[in-house]
Order: structure tokens, then C-alpha cells, then sequence
């Protein structure tokens, strides 16, 4: 059999055309999408008396009969065919000869494509909202575990104040909400049916596009036929949901490089998730959170490609929209590689509360608490800033920290202080007096692990309900 579209040609294409053109090496990933939309598109013709039903009847056996052999592997897919759509209905019509070649009815490539992407980026986003809430219920896991461990807090990396280590793995567990939350948004825009715009104008078909949606679980569809066709928004919005996912775990993994390296000790990643050299016997180096990190610059790349790719186009296809896949599939590996290995990584590390306690001891980070009780005495805060800095460089010179000092010598810089400075500068006293909503207290720290885990319940509830609209079985 010739070209689906060869009719008005009188040679064949070249063949390095045929090879440029052609998407079937990547977007056969799509394939299940296609049958899926094929399936939905062939029952509406039935049922809107387009097609008589034996025909549609026929049809519907022959795909589920090329699903099979797609799913078992059988199938050969063709750069003659160009992609996955032709492909397929080509192998329709091997099975159940011309009649196969009813099943393009009152439909277009263009919305077929479209579909596909729908269907298939709908899965993608229950899935990752269900990888970000394992990751989470993963760092929830330690903070519980570990709810007396004190670490310094940084800023510029330096010191600054000390901190629960749970108080600080439960921003990342607010990180995560947030891009959840945002695919959670996205869902809405990726849950609109293209199927029935046609090539661009609609059909002469007196089709039933609601029915189609009904039938693949979607909740609206697509009310112009230019922009259904033409927009790929719900894309990149999934490449840039995509991109700040990345950007929160490449920050995530930085912490656990720099944490897991011997001038920290804070964690020790577990031996299964961690590589050696080839070279150094001792090594024993944090690869995937390396990795992750270095990833990240790709999936930027995904998100600046399709927004160039996308930039100008005028309305309606055009072949350039193809390159929307490539770049989407690469990101949706990467981001599924990160995250499946994230969680493991993070429920099996070792938290080295006594190397943070040693930090803590050992530096300036109560400096802060102490101006605060100059503060709390009358002292204006500017000035009591002034006295303390003053402190700290004593301590410098002479070689102590503020815990060190005698109650004479603290007297030597305000007559304000009196025995009580010793308590207030504890680490522990430290933490627990920033008691404040969203703050480091335990007390604090606990009640925001309580409302994660009551999100994270909402959370999988979510995925259960989307997970079974989102994979529409015809
Ligand atoms: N392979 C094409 C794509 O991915 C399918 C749509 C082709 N439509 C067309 N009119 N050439 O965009």
C-alpha cells in the first residue's frame, strides 16, 4: 500500500525526507494514546450514525487486535508511514482491509495529535503528583524520626541561626506541595478534548464531540477549532511545572552533597545509593544527587525549546509542533528517574544528629538570641546589634564562643546581663524560642508535619480518583 495521502502526488518522496519528516522513531510512545483516541473517535461515529455499526464494530476489533501486537512487540512501525497515527491506521487497514479506512472520518491528524498528547500527558501528571507525594511522605518520614536533631541554619552559607533538621526537610516538604498543587492546577487545562476540530475548521460530519469526551473522561472540550489544534500551552506549562520540580531537587541535592561530604557529616547516604571510584578506594560519592542536579539543565532546555518551537507559529498546525515531543518525553523520563530514586534515597539516609549539635556548639549562631535579651531588657535592638557584634569579635580574638564566656566578661559589654544568658544561649532554647507560625519550635515544627501528613492524605485521595479518569480503559 502506497502513502495514506499519496493520491496527489505523482513521485515518491524522497527518502531523506521521508526520514526527516517522519516521527514515528520517537513518537510511537504514543501509541496506546492513538488506539485509546481511535477507539473514543470510531464509537462517537456508530453512535452519531455516521458510520453503521458493523463498520465501526470491525474497526474496533482491528485496533484492539493491532493494540495486542503492539503491546507484545509484533508490530513494525515504518518511516514510510511517517508516524505513529498513519502507522497504525495502515495496520488497521492490513487487518481488516478497507473498511479500515473508515476510522479517519470526520477527523484530522491535527486533532488526532492533539488528543494524544492529552491523553497522554494526563497520565504523567497523576503519576507525578503520586511521585512527589511519596518523596514527601519520605522527608515527613524523617523529620519524624529525627525531631530533636539541631543543625545551623545558613544564610550565604554561613551560620546563622540554629534550627530543627525537620524544620528545614519540611521545606522541602512545602516545596513539593507547591508543585503539586501547580500539577494539580494544570490538570485542568490538560483535561479538554481537541478530537472533533479536525484539520483546523471543524467537520462536515454531523459528529458528537461531547460524546467523545464523555467517553475518554474528559471534562470539556475544546470550544474553537483553530485553538484546539494549535495550542500546546497544557505542554509547556507541564515543561515549566517540570523545570521548577527539577529546580527544587537540584537544590535538594546540593544540601545532600554538600551534608553527605566528610567537612559536614550531617547525613550519610545508604551504601545502595551511593558509587564508588575507580581510582580511591575510600570513595563513596553521592552520584545520583550529582546527577539530578546536572539534569536539571536539560529540562530547562525542554522548556525553552518548545516555547522557541512555539514562538510566531502562526495559526493553525504547522509541522514545526511536532518537536513538541522529544523534548517531552526526555523530560518526563528525566523527572521520572529523579524522583523514583528521591524517595528511597531520602527514607534510608542516616541523619548524623550529633556532628549538627557539635556544629551548633561551636559557632556564633546563638548571637542573634542574645541581642534579643538585650532587646527584651530595654536595650534598642539597633544598639544591642552593636553590642553583641562587638562580643563576638572578643570571642574571636580570644579564641572562645559566646557559651564560653564568664558572666563578667558578658558584663563587660552590657550591665543588662545576668545569669539567665546561659540558659537562653543553649541550642535547644534557641529553637524552641522561635515559637511562631511556620517557625523552628518543635512544638511548630510538629504542627506543620501534622498538616502535611493531612495534605499528603488529601493528596493520595487525589491521585485514586484522577488515576482511574485519567486511564479511561476502551
Ligand atoms: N506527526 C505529526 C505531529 O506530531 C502529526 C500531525 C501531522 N499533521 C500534519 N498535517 N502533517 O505533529
Amino acid at each position: 500500500m502506497s502513502k495514506l495521502w499519496g493520491g496527489r502526488f505523482t513521485k515518491p518522496t524522497d527518502r531523506l525526507v521521508e526520514e526527516y519528516t517522519a516521527s514515528i522513531s520517537f513518537d510511537r510512545e504514543l501509541a496506546e494514546e492513538d488506539i485509546q483516541g481511535s477507539l473514543a473517535h470510531v464509537t462517537m461515529l456508530g453512535h452519531c450514525g455516521v458510520l453503521p455499526e458493523e463498520d465501526v464494530e470491525k474497526i474496533k476489533e482491528g485496533l484492539l487486535r493491532v493494540r495486542k501486537r503492539i503491546q507484545r512487540g509484533e508490530a513494525e512501525f515504518s518511516v514510510a508511514d511517517e508516524d505513529i497515527h498513519m502507522n497504525i491506521e495502515k495496520q488497521l487497514i492490513e487487518d481488516i482491509g478497507p473498511v479500515g479506512g473508515k476510522l479517519h472520518t470526520g477527523r484530522s491528524r491535527n486533532d488526532q495529535v492533539a488528543t494524544d498528547m492529552h491523553l497522554y500527558l494526563r497520565k504523567r501528571v497523576v503519576e507525578f503528583v503520586g511521585l512527589l507525594a511519596d518523596l514527601q511522605e519520605a522527608l515527613i518520614g524523617q523529620a519524624k524520626a529525627n525531631p530533636d536533631a539541631i543543625m545551623p541554619g545558613y544564610t550565604h552559607l554561613q551560620r546563622a541561626q540554629p534550627i530543627l533538621f525537620a524544620h528545614h526537610l519540611m521545606a522541602y516538604v512545602s516545596m513539593f506541595r507547591r508543585d503539586i498543587e501547580r500539577l494539580q492546577d494544570s490538570y485542568k487545562r490538560i483535561d479538554m478534548l481537541p478530537l472533533g476540530a479536525g484539520a483546523l475548521a471543524g467537520t462536515t460530519f454531523a459528529i458528537d464531540r461531547h460524546y467523545t469526551a464523555s467517553l475518554l473522561n474528559f471534562s470539556r472540550v475544546y470550544d474553537n477549532s483553530l485553538d484546539a489544534v494549535s495550542d500546546r500551552d497544557f505542554i509547556v506549562e507541564f515543561l515549566a511545572d517540570a523545570a521548577i520540580i527539577m529546580m527544587h531537587l537540584s537544590r535538594l541535592s546540593e544540601e545532600l552533597v554538600l551534608w553527605s561530604s566528610s567537612e559536614f557529616q550531617f547525613v550519610e547516604l545508604d551504601d545502595a545509593f551511593c558509587t564508588g571510584s575507580s581510582i580511591m578506594p575510600q570513595k563513596k560519592n553521592p552520584d545520583v544527587p550529582e546527577l539530578v542536579r546536572g539534569k536539571t539543565g536539560r529540562v530547562y532546555g525542554h522548556l525553552i525549546g518548545l516555547l522557541t518551537v512555539l514562538k510566531s507559529l502562526p495559526l493553525a498546525y504547522n509541522k514545526d509542533m511536532q518537536e513538541d515531543k522529544e523534548g517531552l518525553f526526555d523530560t518526563v523520563r528525566t523527572l521520572q528517574g529523579a524522583l523514583r530514586l528521591f524517595a528511597p534515597m531520602i527514607a534510608t539516609m542516616k541523619v548524623r544528629k550529633d556532628r549538627m549539635r557539635g556544629a551548633v556548639e561551636r559557632d556564633f549562631s546563638n548571637a542573634t538570641d542574645i541581642a534579643d535579651f538585650l532587646a527584651a531588657r530595654g536595650m534598642p535592638f539597633r544598639q544591642a546589634h552593636e553590642v553583641i557584634g562587638k562580643t563576638v569579635l572578643y570571642c574571636i580574638e580570644n579564641g572562645k564562643f559566646l557559651a564560653d564566656l564568664t558572666l563578667e566578661e558578658f558584663r563587660r559589654f552590657s550591665p543588662l546581663f545576668d545569669e539567665s544568658i546561659y540558659e537562653v544561649l543553649k541550642p535547644e532554647n534557641v529553637v524552641k524560642a522561635r515559637d511562631v507560625y511556620g517557625g523552628t519550635a518543635p512544638g511548630r515544627v510538629a504542627e506543620a508535619i501534622a498538616r502535611a501528613e493531612e495534605e499528603l492524605a488529601g493528596t493520595r485521595a487525589w491521585v485514586e480518583k484522577y488515576a482511574k479518569l485519567s486511564m479511561a480503559q476502551l
